[in-house]
Parts: structure tokens; sequence; C-alpha cells
């Protein structure tokens, strides 16, 4: 992904428009037929001929030069976001600090999962420095509560929501740098858009056991993200 311009990598997922519908681009709210009224920097002239693009998997139109500012915006990882339908091109990542995460076996049983063991998850991510893709480059960021502890059943289902969680650990999008809507801290380390259950025995958080929705909630805020597993076979 390295190298290619915003526009290359804009470029990669749309079709071209031979003429655009007389709607407006819900980027910026002006006619298709019309310019980008996006103005920003870095957004150079482009023939009138791919002003406007369609998005290939979902068919959603839009100025060319306000997808690419839309992707100037964003943290520039060969990705794309379809800001209608949420259709990920490519392969979405996130802005979650380093850290690490670590799970293991424990020999009781979750309320709602009485027939098997519970994984514990541990994440850990000290404070540190904003990035480039933080709210605030430059400026630290605190990490409360760590190390997190967080439970899944050890079921099938739980071992591939596991599977997933790693997947999307990699991909940095477990936790982001931003303000805790729990606490209201700014410039702090947050949970993404994946939910995790943090108590273990009871639920006097509203983020324990038993909650039989759980995994498959899981699953659709993975696939939300992009992290869906291909086919029913092992790897
Ligand atoms: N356990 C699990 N998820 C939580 C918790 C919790 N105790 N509190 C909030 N969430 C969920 C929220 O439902 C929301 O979807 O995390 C998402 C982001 O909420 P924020 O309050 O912005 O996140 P954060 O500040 O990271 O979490 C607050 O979670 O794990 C604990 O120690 C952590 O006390 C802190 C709390
Ligand atoms: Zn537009």
């Amino acid at each position: 992904r390295k190298g290619k311009t915003p526009e290359e990598v804009v470029k990669k997922y749309l079709q071209k428009v031979k003429s655009p519908p007389e709607e407006d681009c819900t980027i910026c709210m002006e006619p298709l037929g019309g310019p980008s009224g996006y103005k920003g920097p870095g957004v150079g002239p482009v023939s009138r001929a791919e002003s406007v693009g369609r998005l290939a998997q979902c068919g959603h139109q839009y100025h060319f030069q306000c997808l690419v500012a839309m992707y100037n915006n964003g943290n520039k990882d060969g990705s794309l976001q379809c800001p209608t339908c949420k259709t990920i091109y490519g392969v979405k990542t996130g802005n979650q600090p380093a850290g690490k995460m670590e799970y293991h076996v424990i020999p009781h049983s979750l309320p709602g999962h009485p027939d098997c063991k519970t994984i514990r998850i541990i994440y850990n991510v000290p404070p540190g420095l904003q990035g480039p893709e933080h709210p605030n480059p430059g400026k630290p960021f605190t990490a409360r509560g760590f190390p997190r502890h967080c439970y899944l059943p050890d079921s099938e289902r739980g071992r591939k929501v596991l599977r997933l969680l790693l997947v999307a650990w990699d991909r940095r999008l477990i936790f982001s740098v931003g303000t805790s809507s729990t606490t209201g801290e700014s410039d702090t380390v947050i949970w993404n858009e994946v939910h995790h259950k943090t108590e273990f025995g009871s639920n006097l958080t509203g983020h324990g056991f038993p909650d039989p929705g759980h995994l498959d909630n899981v699953l659709e805020e993975l696939r939300a993200q992009g992290i869906i597993e291909d086919d029913g076979l092992m790897e």
C-alpha cells in the first residue's frame, strides 16, 4: 500500500460515471453535476471526466475530490469506507496505541454458559504520546483501568470471536484515543466500536453475563470493521 498517492488509492475502488445523477454529493452537499464543494489543501484539479466516481461494490456516488479529501482526513491506510453504507474497500485499520493483548482459559463458567470454561483476555495499553493518526498529535494520552480483563465463553463461538478479536487487535481496532463517554476525560485510551464483557461473575455494570445476544452482537460489530471469517474452514 505504501507509495500509492491518495488519488491512486481512491481510484482503485471507483468505477467511472459517464453522466452524474441529479443528486447532491453527500460528502460536500453540492450537486454531483457540479464541482466538489471541498476546497481543502492537497486536493489538486481533476478533469471533468473523472470528477464523479461510483464505489465499485456498493454503488454510492461521490465527487472524486470529496473522496480524496475524506481519505486524507483518515489514517491513510490504503482502505476506504463508504460514508453512506459503511462498506469497506481494502483492509480497514485503526489508531489503537501500542500495547499487549494476552489470553488464557480459566477453569470457571460464566453465567449463561454453564457447560464450558472461560477465556480471559487481558489488554494492556500504557499511556504515551499521540501520533499523527490521533486527535491531538504530540500531546500525551492517558490510559485508565489497565490491565483491562475481558471474558468470553470457551465455546466454539466464543473461540471464533477470540480469533476475530486477535485480527482486530492486529489491525489496531480494539482501542482508540479520544474522549471517554464514561468519564468525560479527553486524550485517553477508549474502547473502539467492539463491545467487551469486563465483568466476570455478575452483571452490575451492564458489561457482564448473562447476555444471550453478546456473541452475535460482537460478530456484527467486528463485521462493521471489516473483520469476518471468510468461510467455515479451519485455518
Ligand atoms: N466494560 C466494557 N465496556 C464498557 C465499559 C466497561 N466497564 N464502560 C463502557 N464500555 C463501553 C461503552 O458501552 C461504549 O460502547 O465502551 C464503549 C466506549 O465507552 P467509553 O466510556 O468511551 O470507553 P472507556 O473510557 O474506554 O471505558 C470506560 O471501561 O473497561 C472499562 O476500565 C474501563 O472504566 C473504564 C470503562
Ligand atoms: Zn462532494
